[in-house]
């Protein structure tokens, strides 16, 4: 059933290409349009939206916070993303013209689900992005965009989360779409991007033998800690959660603008620092930036392991590894930085002699509090 992987772990990752394919297939069409006639709101009403909230708990929150920049940028309306377990305490200010996007892979998540219901009881409209046909938060949402992932049975997220990702970016597109872009060759411009994604999951896949040697060598290490930028941050916070899951390492994302702000005290001679560096073309204010705070870094001893895009030769001379990813449009980019990050918490965790697929202590579905 593992398909002649070692662990659903693995098979999941290597599936991420088509899971990604399966979750953009009819939705997409040759000219940059999209076709979601799953979100049944009607287009009168999606212009009437005045801000969007999203609600997620662990790797789904993750993947709303890159949601975030894409809806912002792309839309025009503010975005909120909440963890769920905090929003569903809160008197949140949202009525008939916020949509409530909530996101999770199982339809199940208790924290999820209460924030979903908490946000139709102040009248907002609520969407679901979810894995699971039929589950709850699905049936209790005004409309649903399903993820074609198929199942996902190791406990740490990683095809669900991809797909998740393609989700958040075809709701904004298809808002901006619907609402009207002061650049709609822009956006059928991304649109055609995104049919290129799998075939750009599968050239990173093909390359980590080297991420893998590097995880083998870190086994013994304390600390590793995670930088990004922009949508380059939440990648970040993502990389270290599935090390903790996997590894049982401790490990911190921050955003690199945070450095100076206490998290810098931490680097000593040798600690690992992977960085998530934005596009040069496509951010290249935030791109001069990263690149200094490798430089910071670096001179105070850390290891640095660099994530960036392939051609990126300004990064090189201070990479102690370099990984490459291929070129995406700037908001794009976390479908291919996420996954070096999936493979190497694996292989380091697989090191240390932990069994991936069940992490102690964790459960696929947190079903309750
Ligand atoms: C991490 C992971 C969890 C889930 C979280 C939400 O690898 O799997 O953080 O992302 O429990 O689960 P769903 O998406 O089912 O609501």
């Amino acid at each position: 059933e593992k398909g002649g992987y070692p662990s659903f772990m693995l098979k999941e990752i290597a599936e991420q290409p088509r899971a990604v394919a399966d979750t953009l297939l009819g939705r997409i069409g040759p000219e940059g349009t999209l076709t979601l006639d799953e979100i049944r709101i009607p287009a009168r009403e999606l212009r009437e939206i005045d801000k969007v909230v999203i609600v997620a708990c662990g790797t789904a929150f993750h993947s709303g916070l890159i949601a975030k920049y894409a809806i912002e940028h792309w839309t025009r309306l503010p975005c909120e993303v909440e963890l769920a377990s905090e929003f569903r305490y809160r008197d949140p200010i949202l009525d008939a013209r916020s949509l409530t996007v909530a996101i999770s892979q199982s339809g199940e998540t208790m924290d999820t689900l209460m924030a979903l219901r908490h946000a139709r009881e102040q009248g907002s409209r609520v969407l679901a992005i979810c894995n699971t046909n039929g589950s709850t938060i699905p049936r209790e949402s005004d409309a649903v965009l399903y993820t074609h992932a198929g199942p996902e049975i190791a406990v740490a997220s990683t095809k669900a989360f991809l797909t998740q990702l393609v989700a958040c970016y075809l709701v904004a597109l298809y808002l901006a779409q619907a609402r009207g872009n002061k650049d709609p060759e822009g956006i059928r411009s991304v649109i055609r991007d995104l049919a290129g994604v799998p075939g750009a999951i599968e050239r990173v896949l093909a390359g980590m033998e080297p991420v893998r040697e590097l995880a083998r060598s870190l086994a013994d290490q304390d600390t590793v800690l995670f930088l990004g930028r922009h949508v380059g941050y939440p990648v970040a916070l993502e990389g270290a959660l599935k090390l903790k899951e996997l590894a049982y390492m401790h490990a911190e994302g921050f955003a690199a603008g945070e450095l100076k702000h206490g998290p810098i005290a931490l680097v000593d001679r040798g600690l690992p620092v992977v960085v998530v560096v934005p596009s040069p073309q496509g951010e290249p204010l935030l791109h001069g930036k990263i690149v200094s705070n490798i430089q910071e870094i670096r001179a105070r001893g850390a290891r640095t392991v660099v994530i960036a895009q392939e051609g990126d030769t300004e990064v090189v001379p201070y990479a102690d590894h370099l990984i490459s990813v291929p070129a995406t449009p700037a908001l794009l980019q976390p479908l291919v930085t996420t996954v070096p990050l999936q493979v190497f918490a694996c292989a380091l965790a697989t090191a240390r002699g932990n069994e991936v697929d069940q992490p102690r202590n964790l459960a696929k579905s947190v079903t309750v509090e």
